[in-house]
């Protein structure tokens, strides 16, 4: 691993710094300024997350998703149907960081209306770290669920299969809770993310054993088989039981939401859209709330309280290692590989942006970590 090995340096970039120097590639994309914000504060969030595979290494693809125009800035969500309680919105390929922004805003405005919501969203491009819709309905005291399919060439095998089939398809939920942060559950459906494989192909890595077969349907840990041609195909988490969350996911969010189910795709468009299917709950509408509250909050207790065996520091509840991240590299700075900065350096300069004033903001003494 071998031919990436050399490349394998980090950088380490302060947070502001990060943003400022993002702020003038998405400028490329002749984005308005508060898409600009939208697009950079998703992608920096999901590196401060320590996502980095829903961060800003995706500039690259998705500067070669606008070249080809399949991904169409300053676009914004439109109601294809209103039934009230019940939503169905087309993201016009717009960037995800605004479509899935609008569309969970929509879907949080219609549960505190009628208590609960159902959003089916279809063509929107990329919607990034679901997580980050299923925070922001938590935010708003909501409990969501999110069903996603992903519209781009297939890289996970069906249980027992020797193909792909479907792609890495994310199921996420946010429940708030009382007095602590809120769960965030959310996962790719697949054993590992596929992002996570370019991340592991860029700094020369190895991926660990039962992630990957190969183009044969043999077992490898190479992360070349996820990444480039010829492709094997990435495995479901949990054997059989994520391989049926994976084909909910392609069935509610992709077929039901999108109206397009992803397996058709044959991999030579850049673009990767998704669909999304979210379902939102206003506890407080449901009765019950303070019950709710009270029981929700003794369960968690009980659960953090456990001792932890050998080889854990603690149990964690889901969103916890995403708040403890960003917290620590908010403080001391995003750590971002030499190869996906070289990416991003020359997605910039496709964009028409000035490579070398990307590279000026995240330089100098003021660039500098805390
Ligand atoms: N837009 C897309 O097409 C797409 C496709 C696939 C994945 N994704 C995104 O990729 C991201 C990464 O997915 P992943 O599968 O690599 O995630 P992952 O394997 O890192 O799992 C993350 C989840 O597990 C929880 N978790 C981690 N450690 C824990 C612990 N010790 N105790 C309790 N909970 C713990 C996290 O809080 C989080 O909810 C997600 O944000 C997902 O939405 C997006």
């Amino acid at each position: 691993m071998k031919a990436n090995q050399a490349m394998a340096d980090t950088h380490v970039f302060a947070r502001h710094a990060l943003e400022q120097a993002m702020r003038l590639v998405v400028a490329g994309f002749g984005s308005a300024p508060e898409e600009i914000e939208a697009v950079v504060g998703n992608l920096v969030d999901a590196n401060l997350t320590g996502h980095d595979s829903h961060g800003i290494g995706m500039l690259p693809r998705y500067a070669e998703a606008f070249a080809e125009g399949g991904l169409v800035p300053n676009a914004h969500v439109r109601s294809v149907l209103d039934a009230g309680a019940l939503l169905r919105l087309d993201g016009g390929a717009g960037f995800g960081q605004v479509i899935g922004k609008e569309a969970t805003a929509l879907g949080i405005e219609r549960a505190r209306r009628h208590g609960c919501a159902v959003v089916a969203l279809g063509n929107s491009h990329h919607l990034g770290r679901i997580g980050a819709w299923a925070e922001q309905a938590a935010a708003a005291g909501l409990v969501s669920l999110h069903f996603v399919n992903v519209i781009a060439a297939p890289i996970v095998a069906p249980f027992g299969g020797a193909k792909a089939g479907f792609g890495t398809n994310p199921f996420t939920a946010g429940v708030p809770l009382a007095g602590r942060a809120p769960l965030i559950l959310d996962f790719a459906t697949s054993v590992i993310a596929q992002g996570k494989t370019r991340v592991a192909y860029n700094k020369g890595e190895a991926l660990p054993e039962g992630c990957v077969i190969d183009d044969h349907g043999r077992p490898s840990t190479d992360p070349r088989w996820s990444v480039i041609e010829p492709r094997g195909a990435i495995l479901t988490m949990g054997a059989h039981k994520g391989y049926g969350l994976a084909v909910l996911s392609e069935l509610l969010g992709g077929a039901l939401a999108a109206g397009l189910v992803g397996h058709r795709e044959d991999g030579s468009a850049r673009r990767v859209l998704n669909g999304m299917l979210s379902v939102f709950v206003d506890p407080s509408a449901l009765g019950g709330g303070a019950a709710f509250e009270r029981e929700a909050d003794a369960f968690v207790a009980s659960l953090l309280e456990a001792p932890a065996r050998e080889g854990f520091e603690r149990v964690l509840l889901a969103g916890d290692p995403e708040r403890a991240s960003r917290a620590r590299r908010s403080a001391d700075g995003v750590p971002v590989d030499a190869t996906t900065w070289q990416q991003i350096l020359r997605a910039a300069t496709q964009l028409g942006v000035d490579a070398a004033r990307v590279q000026a903001a995240v330089e100098g003494p003021e660039a500098a970590p805390a």
